[in-house]
């Protein structure tokens, strides 16, 4: 029937959710889990973007490289709170559970049909270029090339944004934190260009302020969301 499907009604419209919603209330709900990651998924997908864009990308994959940033977290719903909210160090059978988000988040997304560079953002963003990351210990150049991206963009996030226990690095240690991960954590070339991107930007201007700001960023990472599924989320194939 019609709208129905494994008993349960999925929308008025038909056997169709929209992609869009249901990604973005995933997404905001591992922010609830957390409330210091709170904009996480946004920032990174901002800088992201703005990382992308100097390195040359454009049009689809830009879009892309956008929404795999917006979403390469969504698996932390899999893991359980009083590890994500842990102020001290895990121990290594805690790590592990912790390292297996982007696995969670790929299942998720699996069957919604996403395109391939979506999911490999979301599987390998915690793959490190000399081989050591998780969780397929890619290297090089294998490591999907929205996902380099993602990794710079989420490490930046990481050491910008204000925690409970931590506050956000000043800008000469982020510096020093990057030329440190350039070739060991991160794509040399993608990191240079970050860097670049960096300094470029007058004085105090770090990338943090920009992404705090309403810039109308928002809307194309909802754009793309829509654009990448078609705006629909398929659940099940169209009665013939
Ligand atoms: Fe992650």
């Amino acid at each position: 029937m019609p709208g129905h499907r494994c008993g349960i009604t999925l929308c008025d419209a038909g056997p169709r959710v929209r992609a869009v919603d249901f990604l973005e209330v995933l997404a905001e709900t591992i922010e609830t889990k957390d409330p210091s990651i709170h904009g996480h998924s946004r920032r990174v997908s901002f800088y992201a973007d703005a990382l992308a864009v100097r390195a040359g990308v454009s049009g689809a994959d830009l879009r892309l490289v956008r929404v795999g940033a917006f979403l390469h977290d969504l698996g932390k719903v899999g893991i359980p709170s009083d590890l994500l909210l842990r102020e001290g160090a895990l121990d290594a059978s805690e790590r592990r559970i912790v390292e297996q988000h982007p696995l969670i988040g790929e299942r998720l997304v699996k069957p919604l049909g996403l395109h391939p560079s979506l999911v490999h953002a979301i599987r390998h963003h915690h793959e490190w270029w000399n081989g050591r990351g998780y969780p397929d210990r890619l290297s090089g150049e294998a490591i999907p090339y929205a996902a380099r991206i993602v990794s710079i963009a989420d490490a930046f996030d990481a050491m910008t944004a204000d925690r409970p226990y931590r506050r956000a690095l000043p800008r000469d240690l982020v510096l020093d934190e990057f030329a440190a991960g350039a070739e060991v954590q991160f794509d040399p070339e993608l990191t240079r260009e970050f860097v670049a991107l960096l300094e470029s930007r007058e004085g105090e201007a770090d990338l943090t302020r920009l992404a705090e700001q309403p810039t109308g960023r928002e809307e194309p990472v909802r754009a793309a969301l829509s654009e990448s599924t078609g705006g629909q989320l398929r659940v099940a194939p169209d009665p013939r």
